[in-house]
């Protein structure tokens, strides 16, 4: 599936995806985005953030109440904030579109 990423400075790349991996190993280790992940995908960093495009929020599976609690505490939360490392690719998602949030 292919993923559009905007950078931290509005550059967008497509990625061409791998389904059943996480949607940050897509942006980090396939599309060589600058994300530190420093908690290896354990959504306890919130270095993954991504802001997802509004129309493919309702395509992701609901979001855990831990994601949202770290996420939230971002200064940089907004309605489509999303933590890659919990958004696992699918097929279904060709073509998603999500923009890197700038670093806290
Ligand atoms: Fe740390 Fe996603 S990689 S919260």
């Amino acid at each position: 599936p292919k993923i559009h990423a905007v950078d931290r400075n509005g550059t967008e790349t497509v990625i061409e995806g791998e389904s059943g991996m996480s949607l940050m190993l897509n942006l980090r280790n396939v599309g060589g985005l600058d994300i530190a992940a420093i908690c290896g995908g354990m959504c306890s960093c919130a270095t993954c953030h991504v802001y997802v495009d509004p129309a493919w929020m309702e395509k992701l599976e609901e979001q855990s109440a831990d994601e949202f609690e770290l996420v939230e505490f971002s200064e940089h939360y907004k309605e489509n904030s999303r933590l890659s490392c919990q958004i696992e690719m699918t097929d279904g998602l060709d073509g998603i579109r999500v923009t890197l949030a700038p670093e806290d």
